[in-house]
């Protein structure tokens, strides 16, 4: 007789954010919006294929590339190309080459390689995230063998960041602690630190010896590609060693194409050459090496100004189309005589607004309304548009 392997096995529970997708595609109901995971939608409630991809991609058709596998770290044009993106082509990052940068699966591909590093290799054994966080930030944490612990960040009844008990949270973790921090567009928060508060974390940091990782997932949807990079230019300058995710989920709209980047910063050139060969050897133990359909598209975008400069424009539409939303969602809500005031949302920054909606109250929305978001009150605004806005406002306030 053989043992049964899996006869004992529960379900694991839904993703909170990815099972809210499934449970909105069951929903039958014509009048049904998902604001739950974070993708940009158009007006029209579709995910774009921008210009710029499109044209890319026809390009990439016409010249039959084979198959073949791509470098353990990716394309070398697609990291050289993002490392400038991040930082500047003229930064000192770039030129000392003190920092490695490696195509990943998407962000969380760039967190688990991170991650996997610091633990495997480096040998650090605890990691802790902003409370709250993006949820996958502990699953990954978890899977890849940190002991798991959190830092105070939201501030609800001033609906802000509680800086003073992030600080002092970060003051009281042991040395070598990798600290998840977003480096913009705080998921699922939208409140982001200002750059005297940067500073503050980046002393602590060099002061205390702990690990910054740096989730950037929504570049270019605050107030700029360049912008948005402000908190990553400070952590350069300080001279800290630091990793960073990077994602073009969002920003390409290349979802499905899972790309992405790892940066490791650290203080020679040499020092980074010996980084990316263990690097390599954690992307070779995960998945051999990366996908090349996403790098090629991005890369092409990247290097080439006048592409470059395209793809900044179709950004600036999502950014603005964003905007526009969240202002007319908090002025529905005024104009209705909600219960509360939603001004916050005009506050927040990136995709996500923190609306303080309890689970139960996140459960009404659903069942009642067919508006779907994450249960720990986050909508994502991308799914408003200025036919549903009406619709959704009108029904927040009933369930308030
Ligand atoms: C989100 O937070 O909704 C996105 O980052 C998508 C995801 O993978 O969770």
């Amino acid at each position: 007789m053989t043992d049964n392997l899996f006869a004992g096995l529960t379900p694991a529970p839904a993703d909170p954010i990815l099972g809210v997708t499934e449970k909105f595609r069951a929903d039958p109901r014509p009048q049904k919006v998902n604001l739950g995971v974070g993708v940009y939608l158009t007006e029209e409630g579709k995910t774009p294929l921008l210009d710029v991809v499109k044209e890319a991609e026809v390009a990439l058709a016409q010249s039959n590339q084979p198959h073949g596998y791509i470098p353990i770290n990716g394309l070398p044009g697609y990291c050289s190309a993002v490392q400038k993106m991040i930082f500047g082509a003229d930064s000192e990052v770039v030129l000392s080459g003190r920092a490695v940068t490696v195509q990943t699966l998407g962000g969380t591909g760039a967190l688990k390689v991170g991650m996997d590093l610091m633990h495997s290799v480096c040998g650090e054994t605890r990691g802790v995230s902003s409370v709250p966080t993006w949820g996958n930030h502990n699953a990954l944490l978890k899977l890849a063998g940190y002991e798991v612990g959190g830092y105070r960040y939201y501030d609800a009844a001033n609906d802000d960041v509680d800086f003073d008990g992030m600080i002092e949270d970060l003051r009281a973790l042991p040395p070598k602690t990798l600290v998840i921090l977003h480096s913009c567009c705080h998921n699922p928060t939208g409140y982001d630190l200002t750059p005297e508060q940067w500073d503050e974390v980046i002393e602590l940091c060099r002061k205390n010896n702990l690990t910054p990782f740096l989730d950037m997932a929504y570049q270019g949807f605050r107030d700029g590609l360049e912008e948005d990079a402000a908190a990553i230019h400070q952590f350069a300058k300080s001279g800290l060693d630091f990793l960073l995710s990077t994602s073009f989920s969002k920003s390409f709209n290349l979802y499905g194409e899972r790309i992405g980047a790892l940066t490791v910063v650290t203080q020679s050139a040499a020092e980074a050459a010996v980084v990316l060969t263990q690097i390599k050897s954690v992307i070779r133990a995960n998945y051999s090496n990366p996908p090349s359909h996403g790098a090629r598209i991005v890369e092409r975008v990247l290097s080439d100004p006048t592409k470059y400069q395209q793809w900044l424009g179709e950004l600036t539409q999502m950014r603005n189309r964003i905007r526009t939303m969240r202002k007319m969602l908090a002025d529905e809500m005024a104009r209705i005589g909600s219960k509360r005031d939603f001004s916050f949302v005009t506050r927040q920054n990136g995709m996500f607004s923190f609306t303080g909606l309890s689970p139960e109250q996140i459960d009404r929305l659903a069942d009642e309304f067919g508006i779907y978001a994450v249960r720990n009150g986050r909508i994502c605004i991308c799914g408003l548009n200025t036919k549903n806005v009406e619709y959704v406002a009108k029904s927040i306030a009933t369930v308030l």
